[in-house]
């Protein structure tokens, strides 16, 4: 893993005001077994700013959900150390309450509870926290957050897969954690219910600053974070932190043949496409602004 490549902009800003890191694990390690050893995370560093928005990809059985297990207080390390915002999980006394006010959970499946509302599924996390009157107020507004106002007292089964999983997003943000881990949340949705659900987590991530790290397999979805860790064999071997969507499609342009060409102001090749002199000018200013490849 190239270190130049990890040092993405959110996590620079946050060294330089010597904040803790969302995430930050040393050497994080996980066995399973006794007699033949599975090492489904093997030494994995990884440092994750406040306020990012991360992809994990990686096939299948790379260690991607044990690390999300891990980082969420659900399952320990074999060895090596484990903090979030700034706690260091090996000492915390009480994980339950960790977990329900550090930490939101999406998963792919099995996420609601059958039998309760959506409404009543939202404020699950909130027992013990909040009484019954704030609870359902906030269950109301997380809904409302997540365009959900008119499905409040639909039970899971009533809901499609799409909605479903905004409830769980609307559940997973409950008691207002600055981080939410979510576990292929677009797994088992169609591909426009699937852009939908990252277009909700990106809008939380950039007006809310809740930082999200979302495991997927999905391209498209990982397209849509600003940095994508890639595992294998529980090790991360590759960190690389990516522009906006319309900067990545700019520098595959500006790179191009024809992005060469209008650099250098050879605008024959637009004249066929019916693109205006003007119109090639503008292009020609974006392009030189844009980044180089790599
Ligand atoms: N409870 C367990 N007991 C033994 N081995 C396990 C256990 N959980 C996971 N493993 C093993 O650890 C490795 C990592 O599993 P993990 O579930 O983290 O993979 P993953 O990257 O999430 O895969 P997928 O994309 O299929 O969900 C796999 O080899 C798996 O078989
Ligand atoms: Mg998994």
């Amino acid at each position: 893993m190239s270190e130049n490549q990890s040092a993405n902009q959110a996590a620079v800003e946050n060294r330089a005001e010597n904040k803790p890191w969302m995430i930050e694990t040393q050497d994080l390690t996980r066995i399973y077994g006794d007699g033949e050893q599975i090492h489904a995370l093997d030494h994995v560093n990884l440092k994750i700013a406040p306020g990012e928005l991360v992809a994990v990809m990686g096939p299948s059985g790379s260690g991607k959900s044990t690390l999300l297990n891990i980082l969420g207080a659900l399952d320990r390390p074999t060895s090596g150390k484990v903090f979030v915002n700034g706690q260091d999980l090996e000492k915390i006394r009480n994980k339950d309450s960790f977990r329900a006010r550090t930490v939101g959970f999406v998963f792919q499946l099995h996420n609601l509870l059958p039998t309760l509302t959506a409404l009543e599924n939202v404020e699950v996390p909130m027992i013990g926290y909040l009484g019954p009157t704030a609870r359902r107020k906030r269950a109301k507004e997380l809904l409302a957050l997540v365009g959900l106002s008119d499905r409040m007292n639909h039970l899971p089964s009533q809901l499609s897969g799409g909605q479903r999983q905004r409830v769980a997003v609307a559940r997973a943000l409950a008691n207002n954690p600055p981080l939410v881990l979510a576990d292929e949340p677009t797994g088992n949705l169609d591909t426009a219910a699937g852009a939908d659900l990252m277009a909700l987590i990106r809008e939380l991530n950039e007006k809310q600053g809740v930082t999200f790290v979302v495991v997927t397999h999905d391209l498209n979805v990982a397209r849509q974070t600003r940095r994508v860790l890639v595992m294998a064999d529980g090790k991360l071997i590759r960190d690389d932190c990516i522009g906006s969507p319309i900067e990545e499609d700019l520098k595959v342009w500006s790179n191009s043949e024809l992005g060469r060409r209008i650099k250098e102001g050879d605008f024959s090749i637009l004249e066929p496409l019916g693109i205006s002199h003007e119109e090639a000018l503008i292009l020609k200013g974006i392009f030189e602004n844009s980044p180089a490849a790599d």
